[in-house]
């Protein structure tokens, strides 16, 4: 497979969209999961949705099922979600709150910190130290938790260097969660991303995010050459000096992430059907109300939106071929109050509509690809910039993967 796959990769047309398989072929999802989800660092959860300890989250990624939870020393960890004496899952609902991890078969028990500090009839030889849970790699970055499930974790600092004065401004150890929602596209996670890298379907698709985000190519995606125009230039030297990084950074392998600090619409300054702020009580210090949507996207699993006023986070997560989940967390300031500080429907209106709109895009998109009929059509070079760009990390980040084992087997 991972011959043919190869040959598939080096025959890509730059430009086109994909050839049909990359978007259907249960091998080539099996790839993804294995070259990608599981070795890359992963977009989990915001460390305040863990708010006391023992709370946990359960993170499903391809075959692997991961605890992330709160210690009783306020520290947050990630376990791989399998007993140590004979496998079972020890968490099975999808959050919740326990004071110690008790397998539900025959009830070995560990400690937040992943110790084994109870097992019964395992005899005079038994050493729990040996059976501690199998912890996953996970990063903290300005109150973003980060997992990664490869045994060795690629470098996460250089990501972090650079997006932390961007973030560190939000205060995300201040926030709340004030709404999540999770939803299922049944569409390919390519579909989801390209999607998401373009605003070429905005005009057409998103009535009520056009009240706030602007259709400016440049916006959404790269310029071709990777130029910027001196409007947006302005800006960011604006929101700079008043001490909110906004520089376009494009970095990483294949420019893996992206940070830019984008201005939205004239009048608005944030996602909401007026344009007016979504919250009274701000989440973070960006002292320029019109500072716009700092834009993070890290493949493969996030893209984030950083606002004066509130801070949204992005999950993407594979299901299967054609089915992706894609889960989205609305961030406010702990001290603000629902109903008083901000109205949840105002807050959450405008992107329960962008997501369904795209839900229901993506899946036509994968409709049409399944079709044997289907072939790679041509990206807009002024919209879509931002796809190409995204296939080209995924195409070349599948190359440097394959072709070492490749050359190892000859
Ligand atoms: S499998 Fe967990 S206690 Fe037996
Ligand atoms: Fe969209």
């Amino acid at each position: 497979m991972t011959d043919l796959l190869s040959d598939m990769l080096a025959r890509r047309e730059p430009g086109f969209s994909l050839e049909r398989d990359f978007y259907t072929d249960p091998e080539i999802y099996a790839q993804d999961l294995e070259q990608i989800f599981y070795r890359d660092w992963l977009y989990a959860i915001p460390a305040c949705q863990l708010t006391k300890t023992g709370a946990y989250a359960r993170i499903q990624v391809g075959a692997y099922n991961v605890i992330v939870v709160r210690g009783a020393d306020g520290e947050i960890r990630a376990f791989h979600n399998s007993c140590r004496h004979r496998g079972s899952v020890l968490c099975k609902a999808r959050d919740g709150q326990v004071a110690k991890l008790v397998c539900p078969y025959h009830q070995w028990t560990y400690d937040l910190d992943g110790r084994l500090i109870w097992a019964r009839d395992m005899g005079a030889e038994f050493d729990p130290a040996k059976y501690n849970l199998r912890p996953v790699h996970l990063r903290n970055l300005c109150g973003l938790i980060y997992i990664c499930l490869a045994d060795e974790a690629p470098d996460f600092e250089a990501f972090a260097e650079l997006a932390r004065p961007y973030l560190e401004v939000h205060d995300l150890q201040r926030a709340k969660v004030a709404y999540s929602s999770s939803i299922v596209e049944k569409g390919n996670w390519k579909l989801v991303w390209e999607n998401n890298r373009e605003c070429y379907h905005c005009g057409g698709t998103h009535p009520a995010l056009c009240r706030s985000f602007p259709l400016d190519p440049e916006v959404a995606g790269v310029s071709a050459d990777g130029s910027i125009s001196p409007r947006l230039q302005a800006h960011f030297d604006r929101c700079a000096a008043a001490g909110a990084p906004a520089q376009f950074q494009l970095a990483g392998f294949a420019g893996q992430y992206r940070l830019a600090r984008m201005p939205l619409q004239e009048t608005a300054v944030s996602y909401t059907m007026d344009g007016k702020a979504a919250v009274r009580r701000p989440l973070g210090r960006v002292a320029l109300p019109d500072a716009g949507s700092l834009l993070k996207f890290h493949y493969p699993s996030t893209w984030n939106h950083f606002l004066p006023d509130i801070s949204l986070t992005f999950r993407v997560t594979p299901i299967g071929p054609q089915e992706t989940e894609v889960t989205t967390t609305w961030l406010v300031d702990k001290d603000a109050v629902e109903g008083v500080d901000y109205d949840l429907k105002r807050l959450t209106e405008v992107w329960i509509a962008t997501n369904d709109e795209d839900r229901e895009i993506v899946e036509g998109n994968q409709q049409g690809i399944n079709s044997p009929a289907y072939l790679p059509g041509p990206y807009s070079p002024e919209q879509e910039s931002g796809v190409e760009q995204f296939i080209d990390w995924y195409v070349r980040t599948m190359q440097s993967r394959l072709a070492p084992r490749a050359v190892a087997a000859e």
